[in-house]
């Protein structure tokens, strides 16, 4: 049996979750890419599809519709896309997914990219009107808090109604008890740690853990010999504890300067981190030292084969300190985080004769 999918993760992240759904479940066959969505066909039961950990939210497709026009015509291509498709498999699949829980109300959600001669709200109402008459009598629309939620995307020629089988608790994680300003949205931490390419004998670094959710998602994700968190303030490091024990990972932490680690040469084997961008934590002027500190500082205790995964808002800047100071850069991403380009980069110690 296969099922075309969808997932949902931020921009720029479309390709690295792929990565991780290939990885994860074998023989998925890649369908398109398109800005935050990524669209395959797998033979996974599409409940294992939530134990993914860089997508927002996971989709099982009900219609997909090409040859979407621009023209107000394209509502009644819509409409009839929508009657046609047969919506029992896929309400039989998020009833398994939601053990227990009844459905009585649904709702749609619209995206539509690109100039055209209708509104979103009536593509949505095309969608909608052939939802009421081909979902079962018991399942009611509602605007708001609906039991079951399906999504209409519109981008170029093409249209997805999915229904959505994941929920917020995929993004915002159970674990995430306390926040910090600058916290890292899981999904994106998740992207960070499945960059460090995670083997079982890792001995994990975050030295400016924050509220520790790298850390934990690294924990959840695969296995490690050992993770270590610190950041200079010791309120960060209590909501790092408490988050690293919701979710049950152990971490070490401590409380320190990152510019002045307590730890031996060459001894940790990845090093992930969000770097403060300077706005919310941290100014322009005094990120240049803290970066040049930090890119020595990092050097001396990562093991010559490791890997270092960072984000930052300073491009530039980092990735010229990055040169200078005897990294190699593997690979960057550029991707938004609070609504501005944040670049993420997996560098390695440059090789001595390289
Ligand atoms: C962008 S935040 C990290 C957020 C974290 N990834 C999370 O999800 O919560 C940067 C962190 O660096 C810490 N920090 C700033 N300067 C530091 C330094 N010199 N040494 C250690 N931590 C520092 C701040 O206290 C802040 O918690």
């Amino acid at each position: 049996m296969a099922y075309l999918c969808y997932v949902m993760t931020m921009p720029g992240l479309e390709t690295l979750a792929f990565s991780e759904i290939r990885a994860r479940f074998p023989g998925t066959e890649l369908v398109k890419y398109s800005r935050g969505l990524t669209l395959f066909r797998t033979s996974t039961p599409p409940a294992e599809l939530l134990t993914l950990r860089t997508v927002e939210d996971v989709f099982l497709v009900i219609a997909h519709i090409h040859g979407v026009s621009a023209k107000r015509e394209a509502l009644k291509a819509l409409h009839a896309a929508t009657i046609k498709a047969d919506c029992a498999p896929a309400l039989s699949i998020w009833g398994r997914i939601h053990k227990g829980k009844r459905a009585r109300t649904w709702r749609l959600v619209s995206q539509m990219y690109g100039e055209r001669k209708y509104r979103r709200v009536d593509a949505g109402d095309a969608v909608s009107g052939a939802l009421r008459k081909s979902l079962p009598q018991y399942l009611h629309p509602v605007k708001e808090n609906a039991d079951m939620e399906f999504w209409l995307w519109i981008n170029n020629n093409e249209a997805l109604v999915g229904l959505r089988l994941s929920d917020a608790t995929m993004r915002h994680r159970l674990y995430k008890q306390e926040h910090l300003p600058a916290s890292l949205r899981p999904t994106v931490a998740a992207a960070l740690c499945w960059l460090s390419r995670p083997t079982k004998d890792d001995v994990v670094l975050d030295p400016l853990c924050g509220a520790g959710t790298i850390l934990v998602e690294r924990g959840l994700m695969a296995p490690a010999d050992e993770l270590l968190g610190g950041d200079i303030r010791e309120e960060a490091i209590a909501m790092a504890k408490r988050n690293a024990r919701v979710a049950k990972v152990d971490v070490e932490y401590g409380t320190w300067d990152a510019r002045h680690l307590p730890l031996d040469p060459e001894s940790v084997t990845r090093i992930i981190s969000n770097l403060p961008f300077g706005k919310q934590i941290g100014t322009p002027e005094k990120n240049r030292e803290l970066y040049e500190d930090l890119a020595k500082e990092f050097h001396r205790v990562l093991t010559p084969d490791g890997l270092m995964v960072t984000l930052t808002s300073e491009e530039r800047l980092w990735g010229s300190l990055l040169r200078a100071n005897g990294w190699h850069v593997l690979k960057k991403l550029v991707i938004t985080v609070l609504g501005q380009p944040a670049t993420i980069f997996v560098a390695e110690r440059a090789k001595k004769n390289a």
